[in-house]
């Protein structure tokens, strides 16, 4: 495939970041945000739609160490450390920042934190939960109003002298954010918010700014949380349905292609758990969708005619 102009880091470490252009998130895997709910049912059903991923050709896969706080990872991890030849045929990336209210003591409040110790220390978590002795793009899950980038950038630093972490990214961060901290050390993803239902990054400079930097895009909840899967109408859905029998492809895969069309190389991440409909979504990569059919989507999105 052709990769946009501006994408020179098609490998990080040893792996295509864009060969099957859509990456896992593992956000829902655990079935639970409640670690003591996992049980064997629901560890079976994380590790077969891991597996499902992995071979339908998903390279990158997106965890974050608060995803049913830990668990994802580790989830992951079984894997990982049962089969360690398969480590290195994939993309790990994983956040931290966050601190869940009530995880780091009694009544500790909800905060975000970017301190060195924290980074340092969540790194730390992360790696033992994945069952791996390096990450390939650790992101800053959302901006920390008391982000000190020299300290970042620290923390960074060491964890990269450390060989623990290989690149690094941010979540959800606006330009003006990604900017000052790409003063202290280079960013490889920005991993924002859009989808046919949430189209601010179209907007706001992220996606421009994405192709200015060679930052590559990555695009969370691209089917915005199911909103735009089955159940759902109205006139986009409807119009999506329609380029859909046209394509021969079902309503997500149009939702997902409308994304994969912007020339920045937005790259979505799946969320469903459901190794059909993992499976389905490649499907995805392979549609040429119309100039045409992007702006009438987009139209009926917005509600409104184009100026
Ligand atoms: N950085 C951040 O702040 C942030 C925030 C949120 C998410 N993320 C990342 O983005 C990933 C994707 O987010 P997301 O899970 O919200 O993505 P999504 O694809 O927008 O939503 C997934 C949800 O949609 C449902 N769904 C999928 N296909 C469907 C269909 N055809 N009909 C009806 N429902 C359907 C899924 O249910 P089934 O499982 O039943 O199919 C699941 O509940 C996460 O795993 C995580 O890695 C990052």
């Amino acid at each position: 495939m052709a990769y946009p102009p501006h994408m020179t880091t098609q490998r990080i470490g040893e792996t295509d970041l864009t060969s099957s252009r859509l990456s896992y998130g593992c956000m829902r895997i655990a079935g639970t945000w409640n670690p003591a709910e996992v049980d064997d049912e629901k560890r079976a059903a994380a590790h077969l739609a891991l597996e499902t991923a992995f071979e339908h050709s998903y390279t990158l896969f997106d965890h974050a160490d608060i995803y049913a706080r830990g668990a994802s990872e580790s989830l992951h991890g079984e894997l990982l450390g049962a089969e360690p030849s398969k480590r290195d045929k994939i993309v790990i990336a994983t956040k931290c920042g966050i601190k869940p209210p009530g995880q780091y003591g009694e009544n500790s409040p909800h905060t975000y934190d970017f301190s060195a110790s924290h980074i340092l220390w969540s790194c730390d978590r992360s790696l033992e939960r994945l069952q791996t002795d390096y990450i390939d793009i650790y992101q800053l899950h959302r901006p920390d109003y008391l982000m000190n980038p020299e300290e970042v950038a620290e923390a960074f630093t060491r964890l990269k002298e450390q060989g623990k972490v290989r690149h690094f990214g941010v979540s959800n961060f606006l330009p003006d954010k990604v900017s000052l901290l790409q003063k202290y050390v280079p960013l490889c993803v920005n991993q924002v918010e859009i989808s046919l239902s949430h189209r601010d990054p179209l907007e706001d400079g992220t996606l421009n700014q994405c192709m200015q930097e060679s930052i590559t895009p990555l695009s969370w909840s691209p089917l915005a949380g199911g909103a735009l899967g089955e159940g759902a109408e109205g006139e986009l859905i409807a119009l999506t349905d329609q380029i859909a029998e046209a394509h021969g492809v079902t309503r997500t895969d149009i939702a997902l292609a409308w994304l994969l069309k912007h020339p920045s190389g937005i790259i979505p991440i799946i969320g469903t758990t459901k190794p059909e409909r993992i499976i389905q979504s490649t499907k995805a990569a392979k549609i040429e969708l119309s100039r045409e059919d992007w702006y009438r989507l987009f139209t009926a999105a917005v509600g409104e005619p184009m100026p």
